[in-house]
């Protein structure tokens, strides 16, 4: 067969998937907002419990039919129901994501390009950098925007294969060797010791039920769940490969390289004094700072540092547009250019609205109900699709699939007890703890 993953390109690119913005930029910050130790241990519960649960479960649905998640519910449900093709509504969040990922991996380019040039010296020079930036460089974001945006669509128009599993194969290695490198550095700083207690020390004070929210749903985007994301690679992955064991090694890469980039964050914010609780602007504001501490080998950690999240971020971006692809290339009939084209123009025009709604000449009039359209497009896609098509996927494997089927899948590769505990984690536990977030997301609890 032609365009399907090898076991490695398989594992590669769905960690590729996992490993993003998500790992390096994400987690480290909601990790300092929470207090550290606590909150990494709930997260880590949250990925081995529930997070993995669902990636098993998308990974089976997608190796089982070999399909676009449209057609790949239908096939697998029990009444072959044509009804399920509505659950393809998730490849849409998957593009919706994608919109304003690529403009925050735009910013994050322009950050590589900068620490050519000069670091910002104090944290009020680098907050002001950032916020012109967003709010008044129009044609800076736009540019890079376009930059990513256009290198996205050359590797998908490439196809799985060619364009998919080679990048992951080249880029993947490169993140792990420049993360490698900086944690070394970061291990031969004073403040490692720091960062490793910060991290492993658990102060259970912290641990509100906001923090145990937050931990599940970071295990929720980190894995790229809920988009159809690892169900459309997990149909590139050939049916006689394990794929339970596959899964496992990209939950262990993904939670390995945040867990990573935690220590290297953490280390050089506490080696400068700078505080661990910085939010979202910890890696665009806070860091920098650092970096210009250090003169000329700040420059370079700089630079290493943004490169590795646009690595991160490339390899999560083309596994956003690919189920689209998938599903107008098998629905409709497309061919893999004009449904990329057609892809291609819908999240990059999308971007664009994201990122005129928070400038200062546009934002106004693309705020709506109190919030601009970036913050609408995340949200939609965190707090509402994400969760609902998650719970859609437990209540459709726990009730609306032959369960002989689904035990006989996982039976192929792992002892009975390994099916047993994910059936009753996907029937009970996994679809209330989604329901509780999702309600919590929305403010109704
Ligand atoms: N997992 C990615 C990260 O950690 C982000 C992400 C969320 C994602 N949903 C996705 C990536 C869907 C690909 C597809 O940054």
């Amino acid at each position: 067969m032609k365009n399907r993953f090898s076991r490695i390109g398989f594992i590669l690119a769905a960690a590729g998937s996992a490993v993003g913005l998500g790992n390096i930029w994400k987690f480290p910050y909601v990790t300092g907002e929470y207090g550290g130790g606590a909150f990494v241990i709930v997260y880590l519960l949250a990925i081995a419990f529930i997070g993995l649960t669902v990636f098993l479960g998308e990974a089976l649905i997608g190796q089982n039919s070999q399909a676009n998640v449209s057609t790949s519910f239908i096939e697998t449900s029990k009444s072959k129901n044509e009804k399920w093709k509505f659950a393809g509504f998730m490849i849409a969040t998957a593009l919706l994501i994608l919109s304003f990922y690529s403009v925050v991996l735009g910013w994050i380019l322009s950050y590589v390009f900068t620490s050519f040039t000069a670091l910002p010296t104090d944290p009020k020079i680098a907050g002001d950098a950032f916020n012109t930036l967003i709010t008044k460089d129009l044609s800076t974001q736009l540019l890079y925007h376009t930059l990513i945006a256009g290198t996205v669509i050359f590797i998908v128009l490439k196809g799985v294969k060619e364009g998919i599993e080679k990048i992951n194969l080249i880029l993947m290695p490169m993140l792990g060797l420049i993360l490698g490198g900086l944690l070394l550095y970061a291990i031969s700083l004073d403040s490692f010791s720091q960062a490793v207690s910060f991290m492993f020390a658990a102060d259970w004070s912290k641990v509100n039920s906001d923090a145990l929210l937050a931990a599940l749903g970071q295990a929720f985007f980190t894995l790229s769940l809920g988009v159809g994301t690892i169900l459309t690679y997990s149909a590139s992955l050939p049916k006689e490969v394990n794929f339970v064991k596959s899964s496992v090694m990209v939950a262990i890469v993904d939670t390995t390289i945040a867990l990573v980039a935690g220590l290297i964050i953490f280390s050089f914010l506490f080696e400068a004094g700078a505080p661990s609780a910085a939010g979202p602007g910890l890696v665009f504001i806070s860091l920098p700072v650092v970096f210009s501490g250090w003169g000329i080998l700040g420059q370079v950690i700089a630079i290493s540092f943004f490169i590795a999240l646009i690595f991160a971020g490339i390899t999560s971006a083309v596994s956003m547009i690919e189920p689209s692809l998938m599903f107008f290339i098998e629905r409709y009939k497309m061919t893999r250019k004009k449904a990329t084209i057609l892809c291609g123009s819908i999240f990059y025009l999308l971007g664009i609205v994201a990122l005129l709604s928070m400038s200062a000449s546009f934002g106004e009039s693309l705020t709506f109900f109190g919030k601009n359209a970036f913050d609408w497009m995340d949200f939609t896609t965190s707090s509402v699709m994400m969760p609902s098509a998650a719970i859609v996927i437990c209540i459709f494997l726990g009730y609306y699939v032959d369960k002989d089927m689904l035990q006989e899948r996982f039976t192929k590769h792992t002892p009975l007890f390994v099916f047993k505990i994910w059936y009753f984690l996907i029937r009970y536990l996994v679809p209330v703890a989604i329901s509780i977030l999702f309600l919590h997301k929305l403010g109704l609890i």
